[in-house]
């Protein structure tokens, strides 16, 4: 088996919610503020969405752009977070942040694209909405997430976001962590285990999945240091351990989840008879799993301070999410 990079070594309320909330809180002088933590997703969200707008304005009308507006609409925006809250770490802000958070969530929304396709996941509903191939076809879906890649590392390579060793940085570290040794690995693996040929093992679930999930929350949780040019060590290993907590998160939520509040369907794993973490350690077993990675994340935040608070409030919204 390939060697995967996380285990031991490296190793919203969603945003329909939010929305809710803060038109909430707009209309009701009286109501309670959102708590912290989703007001700063809220702010990323926004931005991040803003800054889609701004670059899809630049481009004149051509097929695709509307099913790409799309794909990149809504979601938490968690990996857009992690990107924001990690560069401010070091100071950095403005257009560099945002736009290295934008590619992450490009990057991300092609892989919920392509991941739903009949020859995937085959859903029909994410974010709330009809899936790209439901809304428009399959060729259509599989270009968008085509054009959202490309596009992901068309934005890493704008001046704006830094010197030259800075983007490649980015840029090789963002293909190492979607492609053949990444993300994409993990997809290929995690439809081998729906497939059920060779049982899976603690062990093999979390190579699996720490590719498949953990590895582009990594790349997002060490952008803000790869931005300042400083070692990424110490955030990515954060990002590693919450990204397992992510999809642990993730499959309990298949199992216990609310698909009006997902804004997918649940019960999907178990219906395809695919091995997960909850199969494999029970659902106890896998929420007490989740909450040991996510404290051990936090600990590792330990030489940052109180600067480093919004990503530990980050992990702990991991594994509280409904979404
Ligand atoms: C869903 O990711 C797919 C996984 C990697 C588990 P998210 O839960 O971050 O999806 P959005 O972006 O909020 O829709
Ligand atoms: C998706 O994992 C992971 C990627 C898109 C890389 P899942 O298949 O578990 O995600 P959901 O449950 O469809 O969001
Ligand atoms: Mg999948
Ligand atoms: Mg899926
Ligand atoms: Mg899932």
């Amino acid at each position: 088996m390939a060697k995967a990079p996380h285990p031991g070594q490296n190793l919203s309320t969603g945003f329909r919610i939010l929305e809710m909330a803060s038109v909430k809180n707009l209309m009701d002088e009286n109501a309670e503020a959102l708590p912290m933590f989703e007001e700063m997703l809220k702010r990323c969200s926004n931005l991040v969405q803003e800054s889609f707008a701004d670059e899809f304005s630049k481009l004149s009308d051509r097929p695709l752009l509307d099913a790409m507006r799309y794909a990149t609409q809504g979601g938490k925006r968690f990996r857009a977070l992690l990107v924001i809250e990690s560069a401010k770490l070091y100071g950095v802000a403005g257009k560099s942040a945002v736009l290295t958070a934008t590619a992450a969530e490009a990057m991300h929304a092609y892989s919920l694209v392509h991941d739903d396709l009949p020859c995937m996941d085959d859903d029909d509903l994410r974010r709330g909405q009809p899936t790209v191939h439901v809304k428009w076809d399959e060729a259509t879906a599989v270009l968008v997430g085509d054009a959202l890649q490309a596009f992901a590392y068309e934005l890493l390579t704008r001046p704006e976001i830094g010197q030259p060793d800075v983007i490649c940085a980015l840029v090789s570290k963002m293909s190492g962590v979607t492609g053949i040794s990444g993300m994409v690995l993990g997809q290929a693996l995690d439809i081998e285990a729906e497939k059920n040929l060779t049982p899976q093992t603690l062990q093999s679930i979390r190579e699996l999945q720490a590719c498949k999930t953990g590895a582009l929350i990594g790349w997002a949780a060490g952008a803000g240091a790869n931005l300042a040019g400083v070692s990424d060590k110490k955030l990515k290993q954060y990002g590693w351990l919450i990204g397992e907590a992510f999809q642990i998160a993730d499959d309990v939520l298949d199992v216990e989840g609310d698909a009006n509040k997902a804004g997918k369907k649940v019960g999907k794993d178990a219906a395809a008879g695919k091995a997960t973490f909850v199969s494999l350690l029970g659902l106890d077993g896998a929420k007490s799993r989740a909450r040991g990675l996510v404290d051990e994340a936090k600990t590792i935040l330990d030489p940052f301070g109180s600067a480093a608070d919004p990503l530990r409030e980050a992990a702990d919204f991991v594994i509280s999410r409904d979404t």
